[in-house]
């Protein structure tokens, strides 16, 4: 059996999406900048999906930049606050993404001043800590917090970060890359400048995403080049790739409440079989229904010599999810998210994220797959 619990990472395309993107590969691959109808077919498709996207936002077409990917978005709304907006401290938390931590630590050696709040052991961000950094300091500053957190699923409150943002004159960027097509977003009740979104997390082609860039702040492209993108992203745009893009949020949209009963119910029966099944499990991250992510459920290995193959042997049993640890030793290379909370070094740490494609068979296998690891009588875990 084969079983894909690694949707954090990246999705299944849906057929309807592939439907939808074949016809701009073959038959209407017009460069849209062209002004023939060729070119004509290509920039509709492209503002179709633009739409989209801006409707699911409720923000305005023009708020709305297709990127390359979701880690693009966060590099240029990071480097475009610096650069435009003369932001010299960031605030940001130790578990965010690559994309946007390493984007703060460029900004960083520019001289923009870094402050990461302080979080719990579950991964909230302790919001008392936030507001004492905004007050503290008056200089130009950008919060930018993810609003569900890739490796364990907390939820950030964007509700609360925003009203703080506002009360102290800060720019508000959010990573909604694993939020996107998933939770309803609305810039007009939230009050956000920037988020970054990323197709392939909702069922949609990889190397495609967005950029949301509220209205009333202009940063400047990161990319030299053409005009497209109205001068926001140069370079011939990716068109059946935002098609697909466009499609995938649509279906998101449609069918937003009927998959996150589905996947919280996958959630917490596979939360319950675990626990049922392995003695010593626990969970990373907040286990609360409304603190977490329902498609994510990261899993905290009770201590075991071989835990290390767990990911492996899964693997080979055909069960696709994710590892992680907090470092031993400083020559280890662990998880920052798992190092952020404080999590015992000595349990490894599945994540498993759930589609609307898995089912509870599926969990059923991966369960007794883990579960026989878990619980021969000498424990061992490499051979299955
Ligand atoms: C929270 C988060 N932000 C950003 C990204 C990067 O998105 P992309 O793969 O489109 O660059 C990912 C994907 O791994 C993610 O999970």
């Amino acid at each position: 059996m084969k079983v894909y619990l690694d949707n954090a990472a990246t999705t299944q395309l849906d057929a309807q999406v592939l439907e939808e993107m074949m016809p701009y590969l073959t038959e209407f691959y017009g460069n849209p900048s062209s002004i023939h109808s060729y070119g004509r077919k290509a920039k509709s498709a492209i503002e179709k999906a633009r739409k989209v996207v801006a409707k699911y936002l409720d923000a305005s077409c023009s708020e709305v930049f297709f990127t390359g990917c979701g880690t693009e978005a966060s590099n240029m709304i990071i480097k475009g606050a610096v650069r435009d907006l003369g932001v010299t401290r960031i605030i940001s938390s130790a578990i965010e993404h690559h994309c946007v931590l390493h984007s703060v630590e460029a900004m960083q050696k520019t001289g923009v001043k870094v402050d990461f709040v302080k979080l719990d052991a579950v991964g909230h961000v302790d919001y008392s800590h936030l507001e004492e950094l905004l007050k503290s300091d008056n200089s130009k500053t950008l919060v930018s917090l993810m609003h569900a957190n890739n490796e364990i699923g907390t939820l950030l409150d964007l509700y609360r970060v925003s009203d703080l943002c506002k009360q102290y004159g800060a720019y508000f960027h959010s990573d909604t890359v694993q939020t996107i097509g998933y939770y309803p977003l609305d810039v007009q009740q939230l009050k956000i400048h920037f988020l970054s979104g990323s197709a392939h997390k909702f069922h949609g082609p990889k190397g495609v995403g967005f950029v949301y860039i509220n209205n009333e702040v202009t940063v400047k492209p990161l990319l030299d080049g053409g005009s497209q993108e109205r001068n926001m992203r140069a370079g011939t745009e990716n068109v059946f790739s935002i098609v697909g893009l466009g499609k995938a949020l649509e279906l998101a949209i449609e069918k937003m409440d009927e998959n996150r009963a589905y996947l919280s119910e996958l959630k917490s029966y596979m939360a319950s079989q675990l626990k049922a099944a392995i003695p010593g499990i626990k969970f990373n991250g907040d286990q609360t229904e409304s603190g977490a992510n329902y498609k994510v459920l990261s899993v905290s290995l009770p201590p075991n010599e071989k835990a290390e193959l767990t990911l492996f042997n899964l693997d080979i049993a055909g069960v696709a999810a994710s590892g992680g640890s907090a470092c031993t030793s400083g020559s280890e290379k662990g998880s920052h998210v798992l190092e952020g909370i404080n999590a015992d070094p000595q349990r490894k740490a599945i994540r498993f994220s759930f589609s609307k494609y898995n089912t509870k068979e599926e969990i059923n296998y991966a369960v007794a797959t883990l579960a026989k690891m878990f619980t021969r009588a000498d424990t061992k875990v490499d051979a299955i």
